[in-house]
């Protein structure tokens, strides 16, 4: 099983709906390729967590990458795994952005090294938004 983790800007045009939708579908569309992970937005960036058998996980990475719904996409990581963070097979939604009403903002992953790249990714979400203010 592999994971793959990404960072990418959002459109700008992006609704918290709008993304709600990205990740219903999402969720459907993984669950039978065995799939899971979870999308963090901060209001600006997305980091994606996949988590999944390699051949359905590459294929699903190069289709997300197209999307013009973001841009700039970087991967951070590729690497092999045992254990699943977000084991229940899908996409999870975690927004750290005020348009996210209702949305969870926290996240537990299970894996030692993901909880401080995303708690650096909406660190980075802030400092950004700052910036933009001035
Ligand atoms: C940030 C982001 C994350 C996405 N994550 C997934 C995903 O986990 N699984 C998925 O099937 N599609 C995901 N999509 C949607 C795909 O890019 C694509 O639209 C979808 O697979 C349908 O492709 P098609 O309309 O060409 O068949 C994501 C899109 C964006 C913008």
């Amino acid at each position: 099983m592999h994971r793959v983790v990404y960072f990418s800007n959002a459109s700008l045009e992006l609704t918290f709906p709008a993304i709600e939708a990205i990740v219903e579908k999402a969720a459907e569309r993984n669950r039978p390729l065995q799939i899971s992970g979870a999308l963090h937005y901060n209001g600006l960036n997305f980091l994606q967590i996949l988590e999944g058998p390699q051949q359905a996980l590459m294929p699903l990475y190069l289709q997300i990458r197209k999307d013009p719904r973001h841009s700039g996409v970087v991967k951070l990581v590729h690497e092999r795994i045992l254990t699943r963070s977000y084991p229940d097979w899908g996409m999870r939604l975690f927004c750290g952005a005020p348009k996210c009403v209702g949305a969870p903002t926290g996240m537990s992953p299970g894996d030692t090294d993901l909880p401080a790249m995303i708690n650096a990714f909406f660190g980075l979400g802030h400092t950004m938004a700052f910036a933009e203010l001035r």
